[in-house]
């Protein structure tokens, strides 16, 4: 099932995070008017992943993320979906897994693993910000090599912070970007606070809002 995005759920930006989304040189805080990468460079980008994943495989990094069978996950900027399998394995049927991406290429390649696998626990959704999911619907959001790439990373988690669960967290990593630009981005206005840093990843709980 593709799930469409929802209007946005956010007022105007906060001064903070209108100037924390400046400085990653997109002063428009509506990201779902960013643009998508050619299809060339997605397909590329997906190719090198086969390797990636078999050097590295996702489960060891989604260890760190300590997911549970029933969770509600979403895998925002999920790629080609390299998360997905291992993803909805670990929540099981009683799970769901929301498998998001701006670029088309993305949903159309998780909507072919769905239905080569016969996943019945994974929906797409097809956005560059909103996730028209509800509040407190999430245990995990996974921000997986994602960071580096939002032109207004503030207005994205301000759109993901409501949407998980208060005892929920955020599991990010990025070896694109400096730790403390990770910490600085990711805690700024108070949206999250950092929980602990594990081997791949870093962990995030919700802020109080
Ligand atoms: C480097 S890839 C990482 C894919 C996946 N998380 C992984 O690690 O295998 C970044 C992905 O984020 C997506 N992306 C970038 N900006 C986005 C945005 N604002 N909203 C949703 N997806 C976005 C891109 O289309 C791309 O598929």
């Amino acid at each position: 099932m593709t799930r469409p995005a929802a209007a946005n759920r956010r007022g105007a930006p906060t001064p903070s995070a209108a100037a924390n989304d400046e400085r990653h040189g997109d002063a428009d805080w509506r990201c779902s008017t960013e643009s998508v990468e050619p299809n060339l460079h997605f397909r590329l980008m997906a190719f090198s992943y086969g390797f990636r994943d078999t050097f590295l495989p996702r489960r060891r990094i989604l260890s760190e993320a300590r997911i549970e069978p029933g969770m509600r996950v979403l895998d925002y900027g999920c790629g080609p979906g390299s998360y997905l399998l291992p993803a909805a394995e670990l929540v099981g049927e009683a799970g769901r897994i929301y498998a998001l991406d701006k670029h088309p290429l993305a949903i159309r390649s998780v909507r072919k693993l769905i239905s080569r696998r016969r996943l019945t626990n994974v929906e797409t959704i097809l956005s560059g910000c909103e996730t028209g999911l509800p509040d407190n619907e999430v245990d995990r959001v996974l921000l997986y090599d994602v960071l580096h790439c939002l032109a207004a990373p503030t207005s994205v988690l301000q759109e993901l912070r409501p949407v998980l669960k208060p005892d929920g967290a955020l599991s990010l990593n990025d070896h694109h970007t400096a730790e403390g630009e990770i910490v600085s981005v990711v805690t700024a206005s108070g949206l999250f606070r950092l929980l602990r840093r594990g081997q791949r990843t870093y962990t995030f709980s919700p802020g109080q809002q």
